[in-house]
């Protein structure tokens, strides 16, 4: 594997911390994507702390604010415009520092866009370039000219900057970067670079530091966390096995037996990678949640060939049924896009029929949105926008009742729940998760944060169950 050299990452971190000492400045950050992109913020976090900058909620009283940007759906795009309008006085009057990062950067037309249209950025700079983002910013202090810091090549493996976590239970340690899949919807193969998996001996080490630390819940992140190592071997990509460690179900394995850890997670797994050996791993990890988020994103054959997911509907629903043969206590999350090109009336009956059978612990529901480069925004037989969403509305009523109907059977229940914190509604509730990631509402002790706990479900509500401590 390729690991990138950062150096002069790290000394210009030094440079920066140098000049800003004693001047009280502060960062906001917007995070706009998903959990790699929260992970890409918390190493961004981590190099702004270094560099003496203080973080603040308030993006009006900050000297530098950074947007990581996402760009899966349109809507992301229309946020971020949205608020570099809110800035722009506040770069003129204050000389507030703008800095856009993230995968939305990586689309030429919109870096013209932002030119064009909101010229007054300072630095901006793509998934790729993460590294360059403390390189730039000692140069925007030290002459205030504009920097476009981003990279076509596939991206490399970057070790070791640092990093701020969000939260002191949960950590979320993402284990490969980009995709080979290229499903025709989606633009993140096209943003994110080739498949690329970190070395075993790196992510052991930061799960068994980050159980040092305290945390209990690691998080696996990868656009296709079942294939981890796979490009690798395939290609014959040297990499180093470290504690048994040559795949995604014996890296499940080996955190599975990392003291101090108690939960373990993982999104996304492809279902055309959802090997044996992995089903294996997760039914003899007991630290392994049984919650297992399995992207559908359609239910029709005929549209799975078209989305180049490779799989059909009757797969699908196969490997569900010898998982939950398998792992005792499975629940299932999914991801479905509604609406895609050419999808039919029977074609999303199929999309219904599966959410039937399989009866979700959650879905994630999307319209599909257009994404230049991609081939789905190519297709001529583009869905109306009103069928669309009469289909959403369809989908999101179903799934609501099963929801519903699910929270029912939680009630009178014994559930392991891992205690969060304070509840964000009510200063005086506690709130933690199950394994199958329902929140549970309690009241207790502030000793019980970062505790596992036995509670017992009293009551359920549409997003989260009320729980009591059985002593
Ligand atoms: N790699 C992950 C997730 C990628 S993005 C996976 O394969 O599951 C998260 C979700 O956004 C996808 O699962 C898909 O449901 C949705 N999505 C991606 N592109 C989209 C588009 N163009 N329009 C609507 N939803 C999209
Ligand atoms: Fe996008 Fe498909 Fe890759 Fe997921 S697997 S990131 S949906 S191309
Ligand atoms: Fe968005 Fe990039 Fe994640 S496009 S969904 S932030 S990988």
């Amino acid at each position: 594997m390729i690991k990138v050299d950062i150096k002069d990452s790290l000394e210009a971190i030094q440079k920066v911390a140098k000049i800003n000492q004693g001047k009280e400045l502060k960062y906001s950050i917007l995070t706009m994507g998903c959990q790699l992109n929260e992970n890409d913020s918390e190493k961004l976090c981590g190099m702004m702390e270094e560099m003496n900058y203080i973080k603040t909620e308030n993006l009006k009283e900050a000297d530098l604010i950074v947007f990581n940007t996402c760009c899966v759906r349109e809507n992301a795009e229309d946020k971020l415009f949205g608020k570099l309008g809110e800035v722009k006085k506040q770069k003129e009057e204050k000389g507030t520092i703008i800095v856009i990062g993230g995968c939305m950067m990586q689309e030429k037309h919109i870096v013209e866009k932002l030119k064009q249209s909101y010229p007054f950025f300072d630095i901006v700079f793509g998934p790729h370039t993460t590294k360059q983002f403390p390189i730039d910013l000692y140069h925007i202090i030290c002459d205030r000219k504009r920097i476009e810091d981003i990279l076509d090549i596939d991206g490399e493996i970057i070790e070791g900057l640092p990093i701020k976590r969000e939260d002191t239970i949960k950590a979320s340690v993402a284990i490969m970067n980009g995709c080979n899949n290229f499903c025709s919807y989606c633009i993140v193969p096209y943003v994110r670079g080739r498949e690329r998996s970190r070395e075993p001996k790196d992510i052991i080490e930061e799960v068994k530091e980050l159980a040092k630390q305290g945390y209990k819940e690691i998080m696996l992140l990868g656009q296709n966390v079942n294939s981890y190592l796979r490009v690798e071997r395939e290609n014959k990509v040297p990499f180093e096995e470290y504690e048994g460690v040559n795949s995604f179900a014996t890296l499940l394995r080996a955190i599975n037996k990392i003291e101090g850890i108690e939960r373990i997670r993982f999104i996304s797994p492809h279902p055309k990678d959802f090997t044996d050996d992995v089903i294996e791993a997760i039914r003899d990890c007991e630290k392994v949640c049984k919650l297992i988020h399995l992207p559908l994103q359609s239910g029709s054959t005929e549209v799975l060939k078209v989305m180049n997911r490779k799989y059909t509907k009757e797969q699908y629903l196969n490997l569900v049924e010898k998982m939950k043969k398998t792992i005792p206590n499975l629940t299932l999350s999914t991801d479905i896009i509604v609406g895609f090109p050419g999808e039919t009336e029977e074609d999303f009956v199929n999309t219904l029929d599966v959410v039937q059978k399989v009866n979700y612990e959650q879905v994630y529901m999307f319209i599909y949105s257009r994404r230049v480069g991609t081939p789905g925004d190519k297709m001529e037989n583009q869905v109306l926008e009103e069928i669309k969403h009469e289909r959403f509305d369809r989908l999101k009523a179903l799934v609501e009742k099963q929801i519903a109907l699910k929270n029912k059977q939680y009630v009178g229940t014994m559930q392991d729940v891992l205690i969060e914190g304070k509840s964000k509604t009510n200063e005086t509730m506690l709130t933690g998760r199950t394994d199958s990631n329902k929140v549970v509402v309690l009241e207790g002790t502030d000793e019980l944060i970062g505790k596992m706990v036995t509670l017992k479900i009293n009551s359920e509500h549409m997003w989260y169950l009320k729980g009591e401590v059985m002593e």
